[in-house]
């Protein structure tokens, strides 16, 4: 006995495994589930990824020291496979995904798989898992590919091993409230990215810088944290996890990609989407006080897809959106976007992947 704090001897940490007979397929959220396969492929600091494999889903092992665990040299991507009517397996612009993998590697100083690589690791993860992709219109096979610094430092400096995996989990609906329109707060304390940062790459620390705001907002019953600028304090830069849009009769606006701003595949994707319909598209600084005279708020993302906005909160003052319900605009680009990617729709943008 020391006074309460035995210590243990830990025992290897058992994954909790998920069954698939025990997927309730209608009621999907976005919380992880276990399945088959990973894929992992290794590098050394100044070499080039070249070969990766499949191994069964599990823990993997991480020296104390390593790069990712002490200075947050890491990565994420995010896309989502879905399953068509005649069996088809299709992906949406996962180049895409393994270009800002690469941007991204650059300003962390880690080498990066090649963009043939990536869509390939992807492909075979996939496959490999495909008992686990929900059942058509019940929702997607969310791609979790990683990028870390896997090898023991101490000093501050690049990890001397690197390692790109990819795991995988079927998911639904990322908000609890579905597909009915989320309630925001803006933030006016804290602050997602400086310039000069890297609120504009996928790295693993963005994401942990946001869980204060996002869980104090949770707490009092919003679904999550609309950010802005850090410098006039200002301008609209994004929600925790997604993009974010206003639209105002035929202009839809979103703030403008300049290293604070996640550049979005989606954003991107319903930028030429709305084109393409006839809205007319600006990219610009979107000031806070613009949300006061908006039609409709809507944010997008691969996890929250395109999800409308009921209501904002700024400094005390409720604005609300979409009266009865989803508004008009942000409706028809979730339906035309969703219609692609679930392959209803004819790709004449050759985004899909099969
Ligand atoms: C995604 O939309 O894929 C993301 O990476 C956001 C994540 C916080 C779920």
């Amino acid at each position: 006995n020391n006074n309460g704090t035995t210590s243990r001897v830990a025992s290897p940490t058992s994954n909790v495994t998920t069954e698939l007979a025990d997927i309730d397929w209608d009621n999907l959220g976005f919380g992880f589930m276990s399945t088959d396969y990973m894929y992992v492929m290794k590098c050394s600091q100044g070499e080039n990824f070249t070969k990766g494999e499949l191994q069964r889903f599990g823990n993997i092992e991480l020296s104390p020291s390593a790069g990712i665990l002490n200075y947050g040299q890491g990565l994420f991507e995010g896309l989502k496979a879905y399953r068509k009517h005649d069996g088809k397996i299709l992906l949406f612009r996962p180049e895409e995904n393994g270009l800002r993998l690469r941007m991204g590697a650059e300003r962390m100083c880690m080498p990066s798989p090649t963009v043939e690589q990536f869509v390939e690791a992807v492909n075979v993860t996939v496959l490999a898992n495909k008992r686990w992709i929900p059942p058509p219109g019940k929702g997607s096979l969310y791609i979790r590919p990683l990028l870390m610094g896997s090898g023991a430092v101490l000093g501050l400096a690049p990890a001397p091993e690197y390692t790109f995996l990819i795991y995988v989990s079927p998911v639904g609906n990322y908000f609890k409230e579905g597909l009915a329109p989320i309630n925001l707060i803006v933030e006016t304390d804290m602050h997602r990215a400086t310039p000069g940062g890297t609120g504009g790459v996928k790295t693993i620390g963005n994401y942990a810088a946001v869980l204060k705001a996002q869980s104090a907002a949770k707490a009092k019953g919003y679904s999550d944290v609309l950010y802005l600028d850090s410098v006039h304090k200002r301008y609209l830069e994004e929600v925790s996890s997604c993009n974010v849009f206003l639209v105002k009769g035929n202009v839809i606006s979103t703030p403008a990609i300049k290293g604070t701003i996640l550049p979005g595949i989606t954003r991107k994707s319903i930028l030429d989407v709305a084109l393409s319909q006839g809205f007319q598209v600006e990219e610009r600084s979107v000031s806070v006080d613009e949300l006061l005279d908006a039609d409709e708020v809507f944010c997008t993302g691969t996890a929250v897809v395109v999800s409308p906005v009921g209501s904002i909160t700024y400094q005390g003052k409720r604005v609300t959106y979409g009266a009865d319900g989803v508004g008009r605009v942000s409706q028809q680009l979730y339906s035309a976007l969703t219609s692609l990617q679930m392959g209803i729709s004819e790709d004449k943008m050759d985004w899909i992947v099969e």
